[in-house]
């Protein structure tokens, strides 16, 4: 959660904190979701963006016992740009269909924002606050304060839920982990045998900080890694995380972990990238298996992932990551044309593979998207050839795509064996390309240049990532390519995950004809080609009025109706 941006944010309109624990801004509703318009031409459809405002870091995931995945998110709900931090709420059985909920964490008060952290499942009541349940939840977050003209202390706090994560309560003697410092946050909790470690950015330090605790109350420093990687100019958002190893054929063969940061401005491309380290843990140290800096993503829009609390060991684990960037996230377009900004990227498998000469390498491969397909729109095979397709009547403006290329003959490859995928609209002209070069180094490129509808200086355009696809040593090579394409950010996934790509782009009007081609593939090569339409995850449920109200059936203090009006009616001012 980035600081700079909130010296000089200020609320509206003074209020008198009524309640010295749960400072509630007039503006913003309690007890109920706030209620969404899904329909934008913008508004992704298969991918969770919040109903109305900004978001930016998703928080305190976890999954519960009963498999819901919680998705909580850096929230202001009154404003288009960063401010007024709350922690928003939504959940899901699938990890595409998401139901709103209700705001999960308040500021204590009027001059303190709720920044990033994370939640886990206290099965063991090893906090003392769940006498009678295995599945209270703890969040465990930073609290920002500020001064009206500079930044105060950033502090790490709890808050606990006996209601399987949809309201909390603040402990009573926050802060857990006090601080002085103004660049201390972030903090993300996992068990370890048989403690809690929480990991935390010391931000303009470049340490992360383990500390362990027993109770998630009491916490003990146990040690930094510090100066790791990509510095840019703060570490932010670190998360800790055990992942299989698995082989070429997908069997696990044994687990490591994994450190991830989040660096904040100062990426290659600009502005807000992650990187991440494999490495062992030990309870209280991390120790990175090499010196490398890896990025999870080869765009410019995927920063802050967390992981998921509460996979079983040894699964793959699941992240979802902010789909956008602090150099422009707060002047996209879809704030003054649709009353919102920023959404989160699809889920990822994670797991180690050994990747030739590189080493390990985390894998991000697309959670599958059957939830959300549809019939099958196009499944063809060629060698050198190409297919278009006009989907303007697809409802959603969403398709997940898939090609594979199969018997590449390496030693036949030139420079002009490519293979592209451009989609196009043909009312403006504008379009968003992509493509392979499978010779030279293997590039594959991604330009979102030719789409017209925001122009900002550090909307970089063009992607690029090298591509080394399995092959040589006399077999026959194969490559494969999927995309999740949704109305303003398409994903690209390059052999299941070795690299993925996020981008968003933002058309004056949809993209509704697609191209895909190849040329000059060596003899015997073939692409296997397969398109879905995706269904709508938000429309099926818009009421009448096309208002997606999430989940209205909770027990919320009753305030909620005129608080909602009060946004309806309130202006936007970002
Ligand atoms: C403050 O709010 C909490 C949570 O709603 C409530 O339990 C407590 O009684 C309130 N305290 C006062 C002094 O109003
Ligand atoms: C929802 O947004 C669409 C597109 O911006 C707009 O046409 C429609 O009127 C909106 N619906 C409501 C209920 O505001
Ligand atoms: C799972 O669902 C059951 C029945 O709805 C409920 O009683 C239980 O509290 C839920 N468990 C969790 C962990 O939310
Ligand atoms: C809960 O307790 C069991 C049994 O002692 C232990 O194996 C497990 O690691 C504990 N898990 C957590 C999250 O406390
Ligand atoms: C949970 O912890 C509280 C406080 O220590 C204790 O009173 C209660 O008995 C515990 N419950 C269980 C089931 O361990
Ligand atoms: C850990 O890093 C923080 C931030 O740089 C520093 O204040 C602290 O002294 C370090 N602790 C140790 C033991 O090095
Ligand atoms: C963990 O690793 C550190 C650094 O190598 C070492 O000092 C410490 O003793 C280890 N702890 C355990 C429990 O092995
Ligand atoms: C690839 O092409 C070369 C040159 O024609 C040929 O010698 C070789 O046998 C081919 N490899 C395979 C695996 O077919
Ligand atoms: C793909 O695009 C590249 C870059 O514009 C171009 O060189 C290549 O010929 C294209 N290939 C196909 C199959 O359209
Ligand atoms: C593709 O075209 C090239 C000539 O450009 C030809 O040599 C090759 O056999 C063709 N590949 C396939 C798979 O048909
Ligand atoms: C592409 O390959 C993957 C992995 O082998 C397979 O699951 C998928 O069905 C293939 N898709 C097409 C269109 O052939
Ligand atoms: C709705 O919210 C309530 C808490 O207010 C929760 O108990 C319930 O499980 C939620 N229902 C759904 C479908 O998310």
């Amino acid at each position: 959660m980035k600081t700079t941006a909130f010296i000089s944010a200020a609320f509206a309109t003074a209020v008198c904190a009524q309640n010295a624990t749960t400072f509630i801004n007039p503006a913003v509703p309690t007890g109920q979701p706030i209620p969404g318009n899904y329909s934008g031409g913008l508004r992704p459809q298969v991918h969770f963006s919040p109903p109305q405002f900004f978001m930016n870091d998703p928080n305190g995931m976890f999954v519960d016992a009963n498999g819901t995945y919680h998705l909580y998110y850096q929230y202001n709900p009154t404003g288009l740009g960063a401010g007024n931090q709350h922690w928003g709420h939504a959940t899901s059985r699938d990890l595409y269909h998401w139901e709103n909920q209700q705001i999960a964490l308040f500021p204590p008060e009027e001059s303190v924002f709720v920044f990033s952290g994370s939640a886990v499942v206290d099965v063991n009541n090893t906090s003392g606050f769940f006498p009678d349940q295995t599945n209270g939840v703890v969040a465990i977050f930073t609290l920002a304060r500020y001064y009206p003209n500079a930044a105060g202390p950033q502090t790490q706090n709890i808050a606990y839920s006996h209601d399987g994560g949809y309201t909390f309560q603040l402990y009573d003697d926050n802060p857990v982990i006090d601080s002085t410092s103004i660049h201390f946050r972030d903090p993300k909790v996992i068990w370890y045998e048989d403690h809690w470690v929480a990991v935390i950015a010391y931000s303009q330090e470049f340490a992360v900080g383990i500390f362990t605790s027993p109770d998630l109350k009491d916490w003990t420093f146990a040690s930094n890694f510090s100066y790791h990687g990509l510095l840019g100019t703060q570490y932010e958002c670190p998360n800790l995380v055990k992942l299989p190893v698995r082989d070429s054929e997908g069997a696990v063969t044994s687990e490591a972990y994994v450190m991830t940061l989040s660096v904040q401005p100062g990426a290659p491309l600009g502005g807000s990238i992650t990187e991440y380290f494999p490495g062992d843990f030990n309870g209280t140290h991390f120790i990175p298996f090499d010196s490398a800096t890896r990025l999870t993503d080869f765009g410019k829009d995927n920063y802050a992932a967390q992981y998921f609390y509460g996979v079983p060991d040894g699964e793959d684990a699941i992240s979802i990551g902010w789909a956008s960037n602090w150099q422009y996230t707060q002047q996209v377009p879809t704030g003054n044309l649709e009353g919102w900004r920023s959404a989160m990227t699809a889920p990822r498998a994670n797991y180690l593979q050994k990747a030739d000469r590189i080493g390990l390498t985390m894998m991000n491969k697309l959670v599958d998207p059957a939830p959300v397909l549809d019939e099958p729109l196009e499944t063809t095979s060629f060698g050198n050839s190409s297919l278009s397709l006009d989907f303007s009547d697809v409802a959603s403006n969403a398709l997940y795509i898939e090609a594979n290329v199969t018997g590449i003959n390496t030693t036949l490859v030139t420079g002009s064996t490519t293979l592209n995928l451009t989609f196009t609209s043909p009312a403006s002209g504008e379009s968003l390309r992509s493509g392979f070069f499978f010779g030279g180094d293997t590039p594959f490129w991604i330009d979102r240049g030719l789409v017209r509808g925001f122009d900002n200086i550090f909307f970089t355009d063009k992607f690029s990532a090298a591509n080394v696809y399995d092959g040589g040593d006399g077999t026959l090579a194969s490559w494969r390519m999927q995309a999740l394409f949704d109305r303003s950010i398409c994903e690209w996934f390059l052999d299941g995950g070795v690299q993925a790509a996020t981008v968003l782009f933002y058309p004056t009007q949809p993209l509704t004809t697609l191209s895909l081609g190849s040329q000059a593939l060596p003899p015997g090569a073939t692409v296997n080609v397969a398109i879905w339409s995706l269904k709508s995850a938000w429309a099926p449920y818009a009421n009448e009025q096309g208002t997606v109200v999430g989940n209205v059936s909770s027990s919320g203090e009753g305030a909620a109706g005129s608080r909602r009006d009060m946004i309806y009616e309130g202006s936007f001012s970002s």
